[in-house]
């Protein structure tokens, strides 16, 4: 596998608030600067972060502001990945099978007008327009551990609401025991649709209590900007506790259904991606050991330093209780 290093230097100030992007990367220049001078690490704080914002200009896609979410387990002082890392460096099938593709032929994706149809076992099944769905509920800023299948990782700042906001307000009747996520499948502008490495749509699934869970993340932005194409604009499921192939982007239909839907990579290779797909340092892919990973940024081939991978991402305070009892093996 083929990684680009570009290591950003970059600690994320114990804040959260969303900023755009100019100022992230502004402020990983002021960081550089501070650490030549007499100044130490604790005055990159509001003073400096404040100053910064007013002379660092907005990157180019419309800011989306999120306050600080208060929700446990959505904050960290990890460093945060690379803007231009998590833009560039993506998996999105549809638009091509290596990571530099997204960026180049996602362009043509068309995000406005959008509709995300809510149906199956709901008293209130409907038609949202995607600028309603942005207002349905507060928008919050999340940072999330992002932990691919592959064996590598990123920090992002998200910025959404937690999916359980949408599902309260359609109302799922008692048989609704899974939610299933259908995305954009249109070959007239992704490329790859109709090519045979995935049986299209790209569709996902989470049990009811998984879509509950306030982790889950309605997602609309990122590094308090609207979301980019290849990151699965206008809007994309977060799961920090899952392997990332578990987010569809540009979701189209959001189903609730009794039974367990089927899943794009599962449909693929039902051996190797399971339905629930938990980070899990303890349960290899039949390919791979999935006990480290290596944090996009912080070096490549010889170079690469790897980390262990932690049980549900490091989420397990938080959802360790779903599966509690469950055979994870089994379960994978
Ligand atoms: N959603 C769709 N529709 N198509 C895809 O190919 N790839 C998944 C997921 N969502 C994918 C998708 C995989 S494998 C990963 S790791 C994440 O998106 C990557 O998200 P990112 O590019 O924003 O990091």
């Amino acid at each position: 596998m083929l990684i680009q290093s570009r290591d950003s230097g970059f600690i994320h100030p114990d804040s959260s608030d969303i900023t755009p992007r100019g100022v992230y990367e502004g402020r990983r220049d002021m960081l550089k600067w501070l650490a030549t001078g007499v100044a130490g690490a604790a005055m990159a704080s509001w003073a400096s972060r404040e100053a910064l914002a007013q002379v660092v200009a907005p990157g180019k896609l419309p800011p989306l502001h999120g306050a600080k979410s208060a929700v446990p387990g959505a904050q960290t002082m990890e460093k945060l990945s690379d803007y231009k890392d998590a833009t560039s460096y993506n998996n999105y099938y549809e638009f091509g099978t290596d990571k530099g593709d997204p960026v180049k032929n996602a362009g043509t994706l068309k995000t406005r007008p959008w509709t995300v149809e809510v149906e199956g076992l709901v008293n209130k099944p409907g038609k949202f327009g995607i600028e309603d769905l942005i207002k349905l509920s507060a928008q919050e800023e999340r940072i999330y551990r992002l932990r691919c299948v592959e064996g590598w990782s990123m920090v992002i700042p998200w910025v959404g609401y937690s999916l359980a906001e949408l599902i309260k307000r359609v109302e799922p009747q008692g048989s609704a025991k899974y939610v299933e996520f259908v995305t954009l499948a249109d070959p007239k502008t992704m490329p790859y649709v109709g090519s045979r490495i995935l049986d299209w749509p790209y569709t996902e699934g989470l049990r009811m209590d998984e879509a509950m869970h306030p982790l889950t993340l309605l997602t609309f932005g990122m590094y308090g900007e609207v979301l980019p194409n290849q990151n699965g604009a206008p809007v994309r499921i977060v799961v920090p506790w899952k392997y990332g192939f578990k987010s569809g982007k540009s979701i189209v239909k959001i189903r609730f259904v009794e039974k367990e839907p089927g899943t794009a990579w599962n449909k693929a290779a039902a051996n190797e991606y399971g339905f629930y797909s938990n980070v899990n340092p303890n349960v290899d892919h039949p390919r791979w050991s999935q006990a480290t990973e290596r944090r996009i940024g912080d070096g490549a081939g010889l170079f690469a330093k790897r980390t262990k991978t932690l049980l549900f991402n490091g989420y397990e305070a938080q959802v360790g209780q779903l599966y509690a009892g469950m055979d994870l093996k089994k379960y994978y």
